[in-house]
């Protein structure tokens, strides 16, 4: 019996204009635009296994075997977790033949008509971080199928370096499993509207880091899936999709002429319009505990002793996301550590997206 072995990774990202509210449930089509940035080291990573001779697929509690060890943890799957990564499976499987003939990838016939497939996941982050795993491990998962079924590792990865539209094909695939997966495959800014993810040409801004504030890492009382639909409830919803055209257009300007003051101002109204949603809701809900309130409060009155502005988000959670210019990130973690000094806080910084590990015929 002979099989491949590829591994696949995926960063996080952060939304500064966020996805909230579908307009298409079954496709995973936002209500309106959003914009992320891009994280490196908060990521998934994701084993997958070709057996010749057999069929179905398997998810294992287990650790991806990466030469030299692989970081982080491997997730706890609920039994309805495993069966969306197994649908999510089928879902890239189905697509592989019209995408490889589109970009010229050869199949691998044989493997793609019988096969068993065995997947082994690990995110960097520990499951009770509070950051959501399924951009991450989604976006890992898609490129590790499309990867595998491919009979020719080099012509994959030359197509996949230098052409971003196969990337944007896989966000798409990608974005029917998870939504915000769609935004993992390219970096360090991108932006979303419709069934369509890319990158952000030409921003000025300079060199970022990026720092969450672990305030509580309990799961969710409302998941995200639920929040989607309740924040149409609100009477703030309405005007809610002009709003965040506005500040996509605003904030794409702002990265472009490198003016962090404004890519700070734009993340705080929208952090803001985020959870006043969730506040005014039938019925209404929260994310925020004393820890989140604690540091709104401090960044709602900005300093003048500050270097620069900071970027102050929350997704749908307790966490703080902040980031700021790297020339200030001493400065930043020492005030963090001020304010929270129980509180772990993970850094990370901008990355480039979804790549490719390792392939190995067995
Ligand atoms: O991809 P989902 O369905 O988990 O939605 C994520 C939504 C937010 O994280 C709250 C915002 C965003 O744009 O990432």
């Amino acid at each position: 019996m002979s099989g491949l072995r590829v591994i696949a990774e995926a960063p996080s990202n952060i939304a500064l204009v966020k996805y909230m509210g579908k307009k298409d449930a079954s496709r995973n089509i936002p209500e309106n635009p959003s914009l992320s940035l891009t994280l490196s080291s908060l990521k998934s990573i994701v084993e997958l296994i070709l057996r010749d001779g057999s069929q179905g697929v398997s998810w294992i509690p287990q650790l991806p075997s990466l030469p030299g060890g692989c970081p982080g943890e491997s997730p706890q799957l609920s039994s309805s977790g495993i069966q969306k990564v197994i649908k999510h499976v089928e879902r890239v499987k189905l697509r592989l033949p019209v995408l490889f003939n589109e970009w010229k990838i050869p199949l691998h016939q044989q493997r793609f008509e019988k096969c068993q497939i065995i997947l082994k996941t690990a995110n960097t982050f520990p499951q009770a971080s509070g950051i959501a795993s399924s951009a991450s491990s989604f976006a890992a998962l898609t490129l590790a199928v499309g990867a595998a079924f491919s009979s020719s590792r080099k012509v994959f990865e030359e197509v996949w370096s230098k052409e971003p539209e196969l990337r944007r094909a896989f966000a798409q695939i990608s974005r029917e499993g998870s939504g915000s997966s769609c935004r993992s495959f390219e970096g360090p800014w991108v932006e979303w509207n419709e069934d369509r993810a890319q990158l952000v040409s030409d921003s000025a801004l300079d060199q970022l880091a990026h720092f969450v504030v672990l305030i509580k890492t309990d799961p969710k009382k409302v998941s995200s899936s639920e929040a989607h639909l309740r924040i149409k409830t609100s009477p703030l919803w309405t005007g809610r999709v002009q709003r965040t055209q506005d500040r996509v257009m605003r904030l794409k300007s702002a990265i472009q002429r490198g003016r962090i003051d404004e890519v700070s101002d734009i993340a705080w109204d929208e952090a803001w319009e985020m959870h006043s949603l969730f506040h005014t809701s039938q019925k209404p809900f929260t994310y925020w505990e004393p820890g989140s309130i604690h540091g709104l409060k401090y960044f709602s009155e900005p300093s003048e002793s500050w270097p620069s502005a900071p970027i102050v988000t929350l997704d749908a959670g307790p966490n703080l996301h902040v980031l700021v210019l790297k020339k200030d990130q001493e400065y930043w973690r020492a005030q963090l550590k001020e304010l929270f000094p129980q509180t772990s806080i993970l850094e990370d910084s901008p990355g480039k997206g979804a790549s490719l590990q390792f392939w190995e015929e067995q």
